[in-house]
């Protein structure tokens, strides 16, 4: 049941090494796309990662939030074709969350970075220093990585939240 997903998935930062195959990857992938998308436009894009050189570039774009990247199995980059879309952000964030969910069901274990609205260690723009490094066109947005691999460390199932403090009924 999808609740059980969303109980079961915990941000990890610690992963095996085993690799996740091209084919579940890009099957996993495809099911994320299908997330809800402005006019129908899908313009999110992927970028696969588990070269150690290409991880340990993006483990120093934040010292405290991103070192462990160095070490994770693969990645993938969320990437948005802004000349197809007007909510870029949305449209990448959507897919991500989806991604997220849908590795964890497939016995997966993921971690979010994000990039946009992000600075690096050194003040550069956060989506500037992945763009450069990966050949990424100036017309994409560049929102976050999703580490992905098989936990290597003890993660809670999440309890339920409180929620009646949230949830206004007609106004705030
Ligand atoms: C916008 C956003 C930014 C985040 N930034 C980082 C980050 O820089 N480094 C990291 O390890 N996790 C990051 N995370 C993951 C959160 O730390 C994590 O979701 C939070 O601690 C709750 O834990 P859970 O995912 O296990 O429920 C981020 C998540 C979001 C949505």
């Amino acid at each position: 049941m999808i609740k059980d997903t969303v109980l079961a998935r915990r941000t990890v930062r610690r992963f095996t090494d085993e690799q996740i195959s091209k084919e579940e990857l890009n099957d996993l992938l495809m099911y994320a796309s299908m997330a809800p998308s402005n006019g129908n436009a899908h313009p999110v894009e992927f970028i696969v990662v588990s070269d150690k050189e290409d991880l340990d570039y993006l483990s120093k774009i934040d010292k405290f939030g991103a070192k462990h990247i160095a070490n994770v199995p693969q990645l993938v980059l969320f990437i948005a074709n802004k000349s197809l879309c007007k909510y870029w952000v949305q449209e990448a964030s959507m897919t991500a969350a989806f991604f997220q969910l849908l590795a964890e069901d497939a016995g997966w274990n993921t971690g979010y970075i994000p990039f946009n609205e992000n600075k690096t260690d050194d003040k550069e723009d956060a989506e500037d220093y992945v763009r450069k490094h990966f050949d990424i066109p100036d017309n994409y947005g560049v929102l976050a990585m999703v580490a992905l691999g098989k936990k290597d460390e003890r993660v809670r199932k999440r309890k339920e939240f409180p929620i009646d403090e949230k949830i206004h009924e007609g106004k705030f």
